[in-house]
């Protein structure tokens, strides 16, 4: 039995911890820095894919995951995704969570998605699958003996001779302390907040991510970042499912014509990373106005039924979804890139664990499949659960130095060929003079101008630039949780805008102007990451 704390309540967190507790025995301590329930996962909509149908498969799935991922997934992550998706599925389901059924029929209902070949996505309460997960997956975990330390937020690791053995936290009332344990594992989610325009919550600034570049913990694929096409284009920039455009709801521009159909063959349907730059595009040419998402096809009944939350939510904004055009933009949605694992959550750092969206297994590749976040959350949690066992071992929790090799070969991610985070002031903000960092908004409007959906060289390195200084000035400690935030953002900002530097080239998420082609010698070789522990 090991002492693990799990960082990070969202359902890559919680299935760690109830794997960990329930299957292995593990004495498992979550710390969350909001409420037990706060996440990006309590707010998906869409759902969770999985070949779980008899016209689909395993393949099928991993076929697709790889298409999308632009050359750059690792396919076997992306097999390893696909063929444990339906056990995962099942855990779900053992722990409470109820997915919709066609009405009369004892089969999940399954919705079609973006570049998914087949309907394979399985979804709750209409479209509210990420709330019917996390509220049953936090019920679970209050059950189940595992130690919750929520309102407790990870400030950095602690490292004793390279190895990580505990992390430090800031509690709400203001006290600092350091928490000891045989493993650490890392859920801490996204980085959303590093963007004007997000569908994230607030809690996704990147902080388990910051704090492993400042330990020096390798990382990979920082500068690919996936824009949802279609959020309301209103203050909060909230998600309007692609399961709706699975439906049938098309996008046209000012005239009320389809663009997407000169674009992709899969119009509307077409990857994420095209479709939210074809808007992009599509918006420059109308001075900057929205596009419009028209479902009026699919019927005031069927969109009650499927969306109650997004037809709410555009009634609140004054738009009708069954009626009339709803106005949508882009905005920041998914980090692919992130800590780097191997397939079971082991990272560069012995005692380290990575998992869920702040881990990077190469699974996503350049570009996420929609609805593929949630299942690699379930999926990856328990191979990282299974891998906690093995910490008996000398090797336990250690990334093998030749995967860790072959990882920095392939990736362009200078991040982790020079961990010059490791010198970063630890937490803290200057905030008095000029050239300083005032706000956060500040920082997220660099990134939106010059890291968001297209990018160039000039434009990198003028932000670079900025960071550059503002990290420069940033030297205050503080224990003021929204400036430690901040920090973090900063931090991952700068490796962000390093890999996307290096990589010159046009590839998934990551568009350059000055380099639009993809460069196919870039390509990730077939999978080099080699699971060790689970695959016996
Ligand atoms: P999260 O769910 O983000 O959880 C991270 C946890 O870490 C949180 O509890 C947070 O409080 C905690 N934390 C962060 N920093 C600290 C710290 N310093 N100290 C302590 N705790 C910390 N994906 C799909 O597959 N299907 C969908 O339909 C879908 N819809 C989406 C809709 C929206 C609006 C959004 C925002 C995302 C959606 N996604 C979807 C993406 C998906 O929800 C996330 O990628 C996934 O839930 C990430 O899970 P996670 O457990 O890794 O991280
Ligand atoms: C959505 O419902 O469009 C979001 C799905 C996802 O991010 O995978």
């Amino acid at each position: 039995m090991a002492r693990v704390i799990i960082v990070g309540s969202g359902i890559a967190g919680l299935a760690t911890a109830l794997h960990a507790t329930r299957q292995h025995g593990h004495e498992v301590t979550l710390v969350t820095k909001g409420e037990l329930a706060e996440s990006n996962t309590r707010y998906a909509q869409g759902g969770i894919a999985a070949a779980t149908a008899l016209d689909d498969s395993a393949t099928l799935h991993a076929e697709d995951t790889i298409r999308a991922g632009a050359g750059l997934t690792d396919e076997t992550a992306a097999r390893v995704l696909a063929d444990e998706g339906a056990a995962a599925i099942q855990s779900l389901i053992e722990w409470g969570v109820l997915f919709d059924h066609r009405p009369g029929s004892s089969e999940p209902d399954r919705a079609l998605e973006a570049a998914h070949s087949r309907p394979r996505v399985l979804h709750a309460g209409g479209d509210a699958t990420g709330a019917a997960i996390e509220t049953a997956l936090v019920t679970a975990v209050r059950a189940s003996g595992v130690a919750i330390r929520e309102h407790t937020m990870l400030t950095d690791l602690v490292l004793a001779d390279a190895r990580v053995v505990g992390i430090e936290v800031l509690r709400a009332d203001g006290g600092r302390e350091v928490l000891f344990a045989d493993a650490v594992v890392l859920a801490t989610g996204g980085a959303g907040q590093l963007y004007s325009h997000t569908t994230n919550p607030a809690i996704a600034t990147g902080d388990g991510l910051a704090a492993a570049l400042r330990a020096g913990v390798a990382t990979a694929d920082l500068e690919f970042y996936q824009f949802h096409p279609t959020t309301l284009a209103a203050p909060g920039n909230f998600l309007v499912s692609e399961a709706v455009r699975g439906e049938g709801a098309v996008l046209r521009n000012k005239r009320g014509e389809r663009f997407m159909l000169g674009v992709h063959p899969d119009a509307e349907l077409a990857p994420r990373d095209v479709v939210a730059r074809a808007i992009a595009a599509e918006m420059a040419k109308q001075n900057g106005d929205p596009v419009t998402l028209d479902a009026r096809g699919i019927g005031r009944d069927t969109l009650a039924a499927r969306f109650p939350t997004i037809m709410a939510a555009c009634a609140a904004a004054g738009f009708d979804l069954a009626g009339g055009l709803v106005p949508v933009v882009p905005a920041a949605h998914y980090y692919m890139g992130g800590i780097a694992t191997d397939l079971d959550g082991r990272t560069s750092h012995a005692g380290l664990f990575a998992v869920g969206e702040a881990a990077c297994t190469g699974v996503h590749g350049a570009n996420r499949l929609a609805s593929n976040s949630l299942l690699e959350g379930a999926v990856f949690a328990r191979r990282v659960a299974a891998a906690l066992g093995g910490l008996d071992t000398a090797a336990g929790g250690l990334l093998d130095q030749r995967e860790v090799d072959s990882h920095l070969r392939r990736s362009s991610s200078r991040a982790t060929k020079e961990p010059a985070y490791r010198d970063h002031p630890r937490v803290g903000l200057g905030t008095a003079a000029g050239g300083l960092l005032d706000q956060r908004s500040e920082l997220q409007a660099l990134m939106w101008s010059y890291a968001g959906l297209t990018r160039s060289g000039a434009g990198l390195a003028a932000a670079a630039a900025r960071l550059r200084v503002w990290s420069e000035a940033s030297t205050t400690p503080t224990d003021d949780r929204q400036q430690i935030e901040t920090a973090n953002l900063l931090v991952v900002a700068r490796a962000l805008i390093d890999a996307a530097q290096a990589r010159r080239e046009s590839r998934g998420a990551h568009a350059r102007s000055d380099f639009a082609q993809t460069d196919a010698s870039a390509d990730r070789e077939p999978s080099r990451r080699i699971s060790r522990a689970t695959d016996a």
